[in-house]
């Protein structure tokens, strides 16, 4: 009989490390328990981009998160280069301009481009401080609103949103939620934060998992523990 698929390309690992090399070693670690990585700004100047494309060539699905935030004509532009580079997944900050901007980059490549709506490290007293009065959750829905007004595939949200989201939103329309930490697990810098079984529970279609796997003793048992919470 054949044993039941483990992996489960709803998961995204999130290779932040200090070099290509280490991120080539937990990806070789991971094997075939995971299919979806996230290359972010750690590992983009570095040579994060042509890595991306080491892990296409390996049948992996890739989310580069650039987190684009700029004037449009060079999102634009920055997005119609990214989309040269056959990646799944892109993130741009969900501000109405930049979120016009990068559908019209991405052309009609396969580049699905995903909203940051409000960073899952930032807290009521964190947007107090920067000088947004809307709280997280108001600040969220309306960025749903303009993503889904943009035209562009998803956005990219705290767990604790994903519900309302995903009430607000067309089933296709992709919620990815970092954020994720296990029961028993450190939150580290992550103020607003679910399990991985509870965010997609709550409607989140793929989430971002990061130090909880690839700073774990054993990585390879980390990823399995997150897939059967996911499972669970
Ligand atoms: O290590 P950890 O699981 O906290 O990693 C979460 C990842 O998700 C990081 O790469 C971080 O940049 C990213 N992220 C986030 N909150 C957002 C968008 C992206 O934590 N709103």
């Amino acid at each position: 009989m054949a044993s039941a698929k483990i992996s489960d390309e709803r998961l995204y690992v999130a290779l932040d490390l200090p070099s290509i090399d280490e991120a080539r070693a937990i990806v070789e670690i991971l094997g075939n328990t995971v299919e979806s990585y996230k290359v972010g700004l750690q590992l983009l100047p570095l040579g994060g981009a042509e890595f991306g494309q080491e892990l296409k060539a390996l049948g992996k699905n890739v989310f580069y998160d650039f987190k684009l935030h700029d004037i449009g004509a060079t999102v634009e532009k920055a997005t119609r280069s990214i989309s040269g580079l056959g990646a799944d997944l892109l993130t741009v900050h969900a501000r109405p301009d930049v979120m016009v901007s990068a559908a019209a980059g991405r052309g009609d490549s396969s580049l699905k481009i995903l909203g940051v709506t409000v960073l899952t490290s930032l807290d009521k007293q964190a947007l107090e401080d920067i000088g947004y009065h809307e709280n997280a959750e108001n600040l969220v829905m309306r960025r749903v609103e303009q993503a889904l007004k943009a035209g562009i595939d998803g956005v990219v949200s705290s767990p604790l949103e994903a519900n309302k989201i995903r009430s607000a939103v067309p089933d296709d329309f992709l919620v990815v939620t970092p954020g994720i930490r296990m029961p028993d697990g450190d939150k580290g810098d992550q103020k607003r934060i679910a399990t991985p079984g509870d965010a997609l529970r709550s409607g989140a279609s793929h989430i971002v998992v990061g130090r909880p796997i690839t700073a774990a003793i054993d990585p390879h048992q980390a990823a399995l523990d997150v897939l059967a919470n996911m499972r669970a």
